[in-house]
C-alpha cells in the first residue's frame, strides 16, 4: 500500500529508520546486545574464511559487511559477484563459509553458486527478505532482513537491513570468540535510526540538490576512500538504473589515474567524505576534478564538514557510517529519476528479480 506517497521507492527510503529499529529488536537479547542463533555462530566459528556472494546492490553492501566481519570479527572475508564466481571460482581456502546476500531470495546467479557449493558440502547462510525463498530453502541458514516487501525496483531499505544485520552478525561472533568488537552496536545503530530521520528531514534541500546537479547532465562521478568508496557503488548503481544518467562510482585516489581525463565544464563529482583519517586527501581530489571545471557537491560527516559542504551528516559509529551517508544518495536518485518524468519504480529495461542467468 502507498499510503501518500506517489512511489515505492520515496516510501521505502522513509521506512529506513524503522527497519533498523525492526532488526535491533529481531536480534537482541535481554541484556540489549546481538545474539543470533548458535548454530549458525558456530559454523562460521569453524571456518578459516567467509565468501560472500551477491550481486548488485546487495553485492555492494557485501563489500560494507566484508569490513564489518573483518573489523569486528576479525573473519577473513572476500567478496564476489555471484554471475562471475559460478564460471571462475576463486581458490578456496580448507573451511570456507558461505554468505548470500539477497533480497528476493530469487537471484539466480546466486542460486547458480548455492548449488554448486552445496554439492562440494560447504556451509551457507542466506540474508535475504523473503522467508521461504528459494535461497533461503537452499541453504543451510537463513537471517531475515525484516525490512518489509520491497516493491521499487531499486533496492534501498535492502542494502541497509543488510548491513544492520552483518553488523549484528559480526558482534555476535565476535563476542563468543572473545574479540573485543567495537562497542555497543545494537545501542550505535539506534544512534544510525534517529540520523537518518535527520537526513530524511532534509529532502526539500536535497530534492533542490538534485535539480542543482543532476536534472539536465548525462554523466556524473561518485568518489570516495575507504569504506566511502563503497557507498559511492551504491550511490552510483543507484543513479544510474532510476535516472538513467551514466554514473561511475569511484575511488577518489584513482581519479588521477586516467578517468580524470573525463571531467569538463560542468561535470557533476560528488564526494562522500565520513572517515577522518581520508577526508584530506578526498578533500584534494575535489579541488582537482574543480579545478578542471567539475561541479562538485560534497556530502561530508559532522566534524568533518567546510563551509561549503552541501549535505552534512549526523556523527554515527565509524563503522556504520554507510547506512547515513546512503540515503541521501537515494535521495539524489530518487529526485532526478522523477524530474526527469522516468517511471522511478520500475525503470526501463530492469525486473525486481532477476531469475535470469
Ligand atoms: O534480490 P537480490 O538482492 O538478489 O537482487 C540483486 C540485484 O538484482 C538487485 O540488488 C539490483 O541490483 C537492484 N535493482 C538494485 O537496486
Amino acid at each position: 500500500d502507498l499510503g501518500t506517497y506517489p512511489y515505492y521507492m520515496a516510501k521505502e527510503i522513509d521506512e529506513q529508520p524503522a527497519v533498523l529499529r525492526k532488526i535491533i529488536q529481531a536480534y537482541q537479547n535481554e541484556q540489549g546486545q546481538f545474539e543470533l542463533d548458535k548454530t549458525i555462530i558456530s559454523s562460521i566459528e569453524n571456518s578459516d574464511r567467509i565468501y560472500i556472494v551477491a550481486c548488485g546492490t546487495s553485492y555492494n553492501a557485501g563489500w560494507v559487511g566484508k569490513q564489518l566481519l573483518e573489523t569486528i570479527a576479525h573473519i577473513p572475508t572476500e567478496v564476489h559477484l555471484a554471475s562471475e564466481f559460478g564460471y571462475n571460482m576463486p581458490i578456496l581456502t580448507k573451511k570456507p563459509f558461505f554468505i548470500f546476500l539477497s533480497q528476493s531470495g530469487e537471484t539466480a546467479d546466486s542460486r547458480q553458486v548455492l548449488v554448486k557449493i552445496n554439492a562440494m558440502g560447504f556451509p551457507s547462510l542466506t540474508l535475504t527478505n523473503v522467508a521461504g525463498s528459494t535461497l533461503s530453502r537452499e541453504a543451510d541458514f537463513t537471517l531475515l532482513l525484516h525490512a518489509g516487501p520491497e516493491i521499487a525496483v531499486a533496492s534501498t531499505k535492502a542494502y541497509t537491513a543488510q548491513i544492520t544485520v552483518l553488523t549484528a552478525l559480526s558482534e555476535t561472533i565476535a563476542r563468543e570468540n572473545g574479540v573485543a568488537g567495537d562497542g555497543n552496536m545494537a545501542h550505535e545503530l539506534g544512534i544510525v535510526a534517529t540520523g537518518m530521520e535527520r537526513i530524511l528531514s532534509e529532502k526539500t534541500a536535497i530534492e533542490q540538490l538534485a535539480t542543482d546537479f543532476l536534472s539536465t547532465s548525462r554523466n556524473a562521478f561518485y568518489i570516495g576512500r575507504g569504506i566511502d568508496y563503497y557507498v559511492v557503488m551504491e550511490a552510483a548503481l543507484k543513479l544510474k538504473e532510476v535516472s538513467y544518467v551514466q554514473t561511475e562510482g569511484f575511488a577518489a585516489g584513482e581519479l588521477k589515474h586516467g578517468t580524470i581525463a573525463l571531467i569538463e565544464e560542468n561535470t557533476p563529482v560528488i564526494a562522500i567524505i565520513t572517515n577522518k583519517a581520508t577526508a584530506g586527501h578526498t578533500r584534494g581530489n575535489v579541488q582537482e576534478v574543480s579545478a578542471r571545471g567539475a561541479h562538485t557537491l560534497v556530502i561530508a560527516m559532522e566534524g568533518l564538514e567546510q563551509q561549503n559542504d552541501q549535505i552534512v551528516l549526523p556523527e554515527v559509529h565509524p563503522l556504520l557510517t554507510p547506512l547515513v551517508s546512503v540515503v541521501p544518495t537515494q535521495l539524489l536518485a530518487y529526485y532526478t529519476s522523477l524530474h526527469r518524468g522516468n517511471d522511478v519504480d520500475k525503470p526501463r529495461n530492469l525486473a525486481k528479480s532477476v531469475t535470469v542467468e
